[in-house]
């Protein structure tokens, strides 16, 4: 089988593809392609995994025919327009589970900082602004007992709820599709609608998957609703919130800080003004990079290629409708 591979992943992933002697085309992570090139290499291949941010859209799937299957090398599936590849029994697959730990633990850490004004802080002393002890300056807050509202309480989001809750013994609300039972149980979590969510959050971390329908769902009139110390955290994806409405949350005290390790764009650029914002903390979409869950989602994708080489059904596949 003919595989292309977008960017390097780690080795634990390419020497499973090695050892069932696929025919690996890895493109440098150096050279970004155009879409026409890519679209070209994707032609001349039976599968494709796909790491970064590629649009698997409509017209991509009509100009390549001979494609048999996706392996993501991510567990958002966004970049894929579904419909298309069930349209043409395309199995696509995502890598879950093993980024649970390193995403919520991204999620804990801005939440932490975004409290505590630790990027701005660490931006004082580089520009020579420590001074000197100030009992009213740079005051954050402690999140003791206070309520973390997550949209979207799946497996990362359960993971971000089980820490805030061990660290500070914090109230669990959350806003799903439907029930998540095991939270309920587990860490008495409340299911709450949307406005309860915005009403009630000290803390509001964002872990669902985007859908159009969710497209910046964050905005001047959703932030409106949020309590004036309210944190809000996004570790999914940049399009749930409105950056140019979160500027202006930011700084009209409608909410008290912002915590983002996705941008809409990315990258963000330079001199977005959230950057010089005492009350942001904003990351390079660093969600998964840990040794452990890289390693893990190319052993994932690795495993999603090589059941497709086999006719087996994929292991971690977001559209088994393909198989029925
Ligand atoms: C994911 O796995 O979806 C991460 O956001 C990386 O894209």
């Amino acid at each position: 089988m003919n595989i292309f591979i977008t960017k390097n992943i780690p080795e634990a992933g390419l020497l499973l593809l090695q050892e069932k002697g696929f025919n690996l085309t890895v493109n440098p992570t150096e050279n970004v392609l155009s879409r026409e090139e890519f679209i070209k290499i994707c032609q001349e291949n039976d599968a494709l995994l796909n790491v970064g941010s590629s649009n698997l859209d409509e017209a991509f799937f009509e100009q390549c025919p001979n494609l048999k299957g996706i392996a993501l090398f991510s567990v958002g599936y966004d970049s894929v327009h579904i419909p298309s590849a069930n349209s043409r029994k395309i199995p696509v697959g995502n890598t879950p589970e093993v980024l649970n730990r390193a995403t919520s633990d991204t999620a804990f850490l801005l939440m932490q900082s975004v409290a505590r004004k630790s990027f701005y802080n660490h931006k004082r002393i580089i520009n020579g602004e420590w001074g000197t002890f100030n009992a009213l300056a740079n005051l954050g807050q402690e999140l003791y007992g206070k309520t973390l509202g997550i949209f979207g309480l799946g497996r990362i989001g359960f993971e971000m709820a089980q820490k805030c809750k061990a660290a500070f013994g914090m109230n669990i609300i959350y806003h799903n599709r439907s029930h998540n039972e095991n939270a309920e149980k587990e860490l008495d979590a409340q299911y709450v609608d949307f406005e309860t969510l915005l009403a009630q959050s000290d803390v509001l971390s964002v872990h669902s998957n985007y859908t159009e329908e969710n497209n910046e769902l964050f905005n001047k009139e959703t932030f409106a609703k949020m309590k004036p110390n309210a944190i809000f955290i996004n570790t999914a994806r940049g399009k749930f919130h409105n950056e140019d409405d979160l500027y202006y949350a930011l700084t009209n005290d409608i909410i008290w800080g912002a915590g983002l390790d996705v941008t809409n764009p990315e990258p963000m650029k330079q001199d977005n003004p959230l950057l010089s914002l005492p009350n942001c903390c904003v990351l390079p979409h660093i969600g998964s990079a840990t040794y452990e869950a890289r390693n893990g989602m190319a052993v994932c994708a690795a495993q999603n290629i090589i059941a497709l080489s086999e006719n087996r059904k994929m292991p971690f596949c977001v559209n088994e409708e393909v198989y029925s």
